[in-house]
Order: C-alpha cells, then structure tokens, then sequence
C-alpha cells in the first residue's frame, strides 16, 4: 500500500532564515504537509431505505438521503442544510485501497448524493478499486451536475501502481466518456515521498530533479494514452505544498497542492489568511512565471475536529474541534470564492481507517461524520461557481 503516515514540517525560505524566524519566535514560515492514503475501513451498512426516512433531514440511519423512488438514485431527497458553496471536495470512496477492495456502488451513490449539495467539482487520489468507474457510474445514476479530478497514485518504487491505474482510468473513459471529467492527476505527494525517502526535502535539488523524471515520464505516458484513445484532458499532478520541483511544474497543465494550517501551528483564527498567503506565495506566484503557466488549485485545506490522542488535540495555538472547523468553514470558504481561489476542501466525511493507522487528528476532518450524518456545522451559503 502506498505511503506511511507522513507529517513533513516544511521549511519556507533558506535554512539560515528558518532558524532567525525560530530565534525570534515567530510562528510562521513554517507549513507542512500531510499524507493521504486510501483505504478501506468498514463495510457498508445496510441502508434501511425506509419510506419514512429519519428525521426533519431526510437521511436514513446510514446518513444516506431518502429517495422518493428507492430505485433511482436520482430521487434522492434534497437536505436545506447543504449549500453548494465549496469549489470542490476531496474525496477517497471508503474501502477503495488494495488488497481489500471493500468499496461499492451503493455507498458512492450516497456519496455523491450528499457532494452533489455541496460543490459541483470532486478530486480522487488514486484509482485502484475501480473507484474511476464508481463515481462516474453514481454520477451518472444521480445525474447530477458533479465532475471529477480522477487520479493515479504514484509510487516511488513500485511502478506497476501506475500502469494498473492507468488503465482502470482508460477503461473508465471508454465507459463514461469525460462528460463528467475535469483531468487526471498524476501522482498524490510523489515528490513528498521520493524526497522523504532519500533523506531530502528540496524539490528543486538533483535528487528532487531525479524524482521529477519518474513522475514526468508516467505524465508523458498519461497524455499518449489519452491521445491514444482520442481524448482531450488536462493532465496534472498533485503534491504537498512545498514540494513541487519546477520540472514538474513545467510539465503538467494544473498542479493541486495540499496548504494546511493546522500542521503550521497558526491558530484558527489566522488559519484562512495563512493558506491563502503560502498558497499564492510558494505556488501561484513562483508558476506564473513559467512559460506553460500551469493552473494552480489548493489540493487541500480544511481543520481537523478531534483527535484520538490528548498531544494533538491542539496544534499549539488552537483546538481540533468542531467549533473551529465552523470558524475555518466561515472565514475560508466565501473568501476564497469571492478571490477566484481553486480548492478542494478537505474533506468530505471523518476516515476512521486513517484513525486506526496514523491516530492523532489523522481521521476526523470530515465535515460528515464516517456515518454520513453532518457534523454540528453550519455550512455557508455562498454559491460557488
Ligand atoms: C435516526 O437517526 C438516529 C441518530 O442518527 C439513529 O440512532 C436512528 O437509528 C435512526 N433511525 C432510523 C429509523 O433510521
Ligand atoms: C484484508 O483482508 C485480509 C483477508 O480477509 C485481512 O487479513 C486483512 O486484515 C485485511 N486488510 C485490511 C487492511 O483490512
Ligand atoms: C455544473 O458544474 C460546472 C462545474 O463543474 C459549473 O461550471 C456549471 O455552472 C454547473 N452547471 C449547473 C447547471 O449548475
Ligand atoms: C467497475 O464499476 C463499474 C460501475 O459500477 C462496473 O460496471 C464494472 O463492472 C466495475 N468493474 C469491476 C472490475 O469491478
Ligand atoms: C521549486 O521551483 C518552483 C518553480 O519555480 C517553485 O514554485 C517552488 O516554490 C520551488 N520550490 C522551492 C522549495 O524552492
Ligand atoms: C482573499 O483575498 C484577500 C485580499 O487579498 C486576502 O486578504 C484573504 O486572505 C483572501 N482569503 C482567502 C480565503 O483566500
Ligand atoms: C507545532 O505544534 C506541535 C504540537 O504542539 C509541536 O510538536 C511542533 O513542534 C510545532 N511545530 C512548529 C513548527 O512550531
Ligand atoms: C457508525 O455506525 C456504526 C454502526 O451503527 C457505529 O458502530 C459507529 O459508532 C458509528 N460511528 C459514528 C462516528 O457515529
């Protein structure tokens, strides 16, 4: 399975800089990154599609929306506390991680039910699982007005990850066509990884140059199969925030990259102002001057609302807590629509595989719980376009 629990504390700006900004005790200059897998974790449980439904929301004990007609997703009963204000949504469909394979179509039918009310635009991480498939066959069923970033997910040092989910991609747009589909994003924190792994953290060093050939080669490759089946997608790539090798950047035609202040230790209430400024300052601002101008999205960003650990209930400046992802939600959301900012939030529901692997914050940033029932937020209302 690809990847580790992976926290990479990330120096913006010279060495001898980070260490001033240390002296003084100054709390920013510092971002970080963190690591999404995806993996399965519990089975689906039973839908209990009740005419009755479960309360003024309509949702069944699953959290799933009601249908007016149990046997066409796209009945499904409308909730008044969804708003369609977010730019876009990450999204890993539950148990979609070799060697398992526990996801289905009846859950990413939910999925995609609940998304639908939220944004318009989802990103996946990976393709293993048919997870490609799923989501395009629920949109379809749902027929909603939702498209999707698919995603291959590289790695370092086992090559056939790619080929195998480079052809699930394939087969996926032979199916479904790209109707609903945005691009292919190549590769989920490979930078992050291949560095970590030969012990460095400069993306733009000769051994970040190294990893940008692995990864160039598979966007080449990503493009001659699209082109071989006749089809026009942007192809892009997606990385922690400070890891994009310039390279790279120069090879793709839209980069996703992960910005959290969570991992920055800023409080929450600095917390929208800070993804914003690294975001245009390490990834918007150094692009725009390369000649292919990639498109730039934030991959990435949200707040964590619990923590199975006492250590990382607090990031040294604010809380995990439901009360400060409504704060983020508040101050992010509507701003970053107004300033034409790209992103994904992150994320959809709580991963309670990622609790049992990584612990810490690392599987409770839904804005759902993992049951699909929503968190005590208010969801801001400012249609996203
Ligand atoms: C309604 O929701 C509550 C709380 O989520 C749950 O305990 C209960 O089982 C649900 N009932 C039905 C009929 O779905
Ligand atoms: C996958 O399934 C095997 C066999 O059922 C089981 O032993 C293993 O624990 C499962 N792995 C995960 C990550 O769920
Ligand atoms: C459908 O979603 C796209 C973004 O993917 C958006 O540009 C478009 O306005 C939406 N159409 C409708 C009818 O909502
Ligand atoms: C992948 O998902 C699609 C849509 O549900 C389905 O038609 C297809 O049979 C699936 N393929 C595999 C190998 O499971
Ligand atoms: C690497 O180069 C790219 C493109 O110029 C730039 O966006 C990025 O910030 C650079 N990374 C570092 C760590 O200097
Ligand atoms: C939006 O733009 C303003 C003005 O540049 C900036 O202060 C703010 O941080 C931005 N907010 C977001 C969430 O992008
Ligand atoms: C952020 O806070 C955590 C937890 O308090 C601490 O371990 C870490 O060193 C801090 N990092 C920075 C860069 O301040
Ligand atoms: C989700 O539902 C299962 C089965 O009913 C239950 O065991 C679990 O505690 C629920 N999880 C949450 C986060 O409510």
């Amino acid at each position: 399975m690809p990847g580790r629990s992976r926290r990479r504390w990330i120096l913006i700006g010279s060495i001898v800089g980070l260490v001033a900004l240390i002296a003084i005790g100054v709390g920013v200059g510092v971002g970080v990154t963190r690591n999404n897998d995806n993996d399965d974790n519990d089975n689906n449980r039973a839908a209990s599609a009740s005419s009755s439904g479960n309360s003024s929301t309509g949702s069944t004990s699953d959290g799933a929306p009601a249908q007016t007609d149990p046997n066409d997703p796209s009945t499904f009963v409308r909730d008044s506390r969804l708003h369609q204000s977010f730019w876009g949504m990450a999204y890993t469909p539950e148990g979609s991680q070799l060697p398992n394979c526990s996801n289905s179509l009846e859950n990413v039918i939910k999925d995609i039910q609940l998304m639908s009310q939220l944004t318009s635009r989802i990103r996946l991480y990976g393709a293993d699982c048919n997870q490609s498939a799923l989501v395009l066959e629920a949109i379809k069923q749902t027929k909603t007005n939702v498209s999707v970033y698919l995603g291959i997910f590289n790695v370092p040092d086992d090559h056939t990850a790619y080929t195998r989910q480079r052809d699930l991609v394939k087969e996926a747009l032979q199916t479904y066509g790209t109707d609903h589909v945005l691009g292919v994003t190549v590769g989920n924190e490979f930078m992050l990884n291949y560095l970590n792994d030969k012990g460095s953290d400069d993306p733009n060093s000769s051994i970040g140059d190294e990893g940008a050939q692995l990864i160039l080669a598979d966007i080449a490759d990503t493009r001659s199969m699209l082109s071989e089946i006749g089809v026009s997608l942007p192809v892009g790539n997606s990385d922690a925030g400070f890891y994009f090798n310039n390279k790279v950047l120069a090879g793709i035609d839209y980069g996703m990259s992960n910005v959290h202040a969570w991992f920055a230790n800023t409080t929450i209430q600095a917390a929208a102002g800070w993804v914003n400024d690294f975001f245009q300052e390490t990834n918007v601002q150094p692009t725009a001057a390369l000649p292919n101008h990639p498109k730039m999205y934030i991959a990435e960003t949200g707040w964590p609302t619990e923590s199975s650990d006492e250590g990382n209930k607090n990031n040294g400046a604010s809380d995990a807590s439901e009360a400060n992802l409504q704060i983020f939600l508040d101050t992010f959301v509507c701003q970053a629509n107004t300033n034409g900012t790209g992103y994904f939030f992150f994320e959809y529901f709580d991963e309670p595989w990622k609790d049992a692997q990584f612990g810490g914050v690392e599987g409770w940033w839904g804005l759902f719980d993992s049951n699909r029932t929503l968190k005590n937020i208010q969801i801001p209302d400012c249609p996203s376009s």
